[in-house]
């Protein structure tokens, strides 16, 4: 099955788990479109009562497009249920995340949501993370002196760029620097030292936040759980 196939297998399968009366937060990516494309065509077909806190202008954007309710996240009391992407996920249901350079919004509603489910394809299913870039949210101010302190910690760090070679600016105008690793054998422990360093926003590794993964194989989905 092609790449595509796969994405919008497990977004429509991520939808059957969303419930009349629910608020669900909306990840972003090419997974999550579909998902959030099949829950536009949910919501109107059976006339839900939903409310949606979104993860990126982009995936706001397309909800409200889709005639979703878009609430702020400060506008709602709790979210029942998020689902998102993922760039990499291993077998402790850590993850990678924040390849389209939305992981300080999406880390965001994560931790404010009861319950966090993933679609992914299987080949980000990986026994160590760190083959995908680790992406680093960072202040403008005083970047470069942060990327170097980066280098120093042999982090192999790079600022992303769009095609126009201009730095990459999130939502919330910030850069993001991603780090070239390979594997990452202390998920933890580098989830901190990037935390101790001023100038960071964020970063990638989503330690302890997924409750449940939704996996597109060839042969169907598998659901893995906790
Ligand atoms: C966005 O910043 C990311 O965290 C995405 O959820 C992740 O990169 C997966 O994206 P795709 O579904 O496009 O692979």
């Amino acid at each position: 099955m092609d790449q595509n196939k796969l994405k919008q297998l497990v977004g429509r399968e991520a939808v059957k788990y969303v419930e009349d009366g629910m608020t669900i937060g909306l990840g972003s990516g090419t997974t999550v479109k579909y998902m959030v494309d099949t829950l536009g065509e949910k919501n109107k077909k059976e006339h839900l009562n939903l409310m949606c806190v979104t993860t990126s202008k982009k995936t706001a954007k397309q909800a409200t497009n889709l005639g979703l309710t878009v609430k702020e996240l400060d506008q709602v009391d709790e979210i029942n249920l998020t689902i998102d992407g993922a760039d990499e996920v291993d077998h402790d249901f850590n993850g990678i995340k924040g390849g389209g350079a939305a992981l300080l919004w999406e880390k965001i509603v994560a931790k404010n949501s009861n319950r966090n489910i993933w679609i992914v394809d299987e080949n980000k299913m990986v026994n160590h993370l760190g083959k995908f870039p680790l992406p680093v949210e960072v202040i403008p101010f005083g970047s470069k002196h942060l990327f170097r302190e980066l280098q120093k910690m042999s982090l192999n760090p790079r600022f992303r760029t769009n095609v126009a070679s201009a730095l990459v600016k999130t939502d919330s105008g910030n850069y993001i620097i991603d780090l070239n690793i390979g594997n990452i054998t202390d998920p933890i422990k580098l989830a901190e030292d990037l935390k101790g360093l001023t100038g960071v926003v964020e970063h990638g590794l989503f330690i302890h936040i997924v409750d449940e993964v939704i996996v597109g194989t060839n042969d169907g989905v598998r659901i893995v759980n906790k």
